[in-house]
């Protein structure tokens, strides 16, 4: 299992002043000598956190997997189309939300997601669809001709007993297993910290975990590295 890190929030820092600093890519790199295997960032419709020129400047830096958080709007999918990220991944969007607040409903919007994923194919760009543990959800993702899903792990973050937090991590596994059956492969995120991560990681078949708020929260407090490699050292305790 991989560990991905979003840095969107150090952006989110930044645009507080309207500066330079801190800087989202130099925060990628320590995340990537830390042992991330992966970077990814949201490039918003609001442009909130992460700018364009931030997403051209990680494609050109990094040394791991780039993976491009973003809605299915034309605008970003040109950015992406030029850009070249290893990875896309599908969130749905609304400007008023604070963070994305669920997965997406590939049912409802097959032949625009379809459309998507032919025009990333052509560049190589891999795609992943962030969905909700359904399996109807997980069969269109399939069917869209995309070659992952992101499980949506939200509910499972948020639970307020046990008892809930154990009926959602079963909904994760079986959607794991299911979408595994497909030929599909399996990334997973959303509210995940030091305190919930572990029963997702004994899911051995989740390819990559993807986390963001945690670790930079953790990280004002104890420095960037040490936070990404606590994590690290989690997802790879199993
Ligand atoms: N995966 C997706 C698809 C997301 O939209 C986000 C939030 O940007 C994350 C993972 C990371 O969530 P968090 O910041 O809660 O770790």
């Amino acid at each position: 299992m991989r560990l991905a890190v979003n840095i969107d929030h150090v952006a989110t820092l930044r645009q507080a002043r309207g500066g330079q600093e801190p800087d989202p890519i130099v925060a990628a790199h320590i995340a990537e000598r830390s042992g991330a295997e992966g970077i990814v960032c949201h490039l918003r419709e609001d442009r909130r956190h992460i700018q364009e020129s931030d997403v051209r400047q990680l494609r050109q830096t990094i040394k791991t997997k780039l993976d491009l958080e973003m809605a299915a709007s034309e605008e970003i999918i040109q950015i992406a189309v030029e850009v070249v990220p290893d990875l896309i991944t599908l969130v749905p969007e609304r400007r008023e939300e604070l963070t994305t607040e669920g997965g997406l409903d590939v049912r409802a919007h097959l032949p625009l997601i379809t459309d998507v994923v032919r025009r990333c194919h052509k560049k190589n760009i891999h795609v992943s669809l962030f969905v909700d543990p359904i399996p109807n959800q997980v069969e269109a993702t399939k069917a869209s001709g995309s070659d992952k899903i992101e499980i949506h792990t939200g509910e499972y973050a948020s639970a307020q007993s046990k008892d809930e937090q154990g009926h959602h991590l079963e909904r994760i596994h079986q959607i794991a297993r299911f979408a595994k059956r497909l030929g599909l492969g399996v990334n997973a995120g959303h509210g995940l910290n030091y305190d919930n991560l572990l029963p997702i990681v004994r899911i051995p078949i989740i390819d990559e975990i993807s986390i963001g708020h945690a670790i930079i929260t953790h990280a004002v407090f104890v420095g960037m590295e040490r936070a990404v490699r606590e994590m690290v050292e989690l997802v790879k305790s199993h």
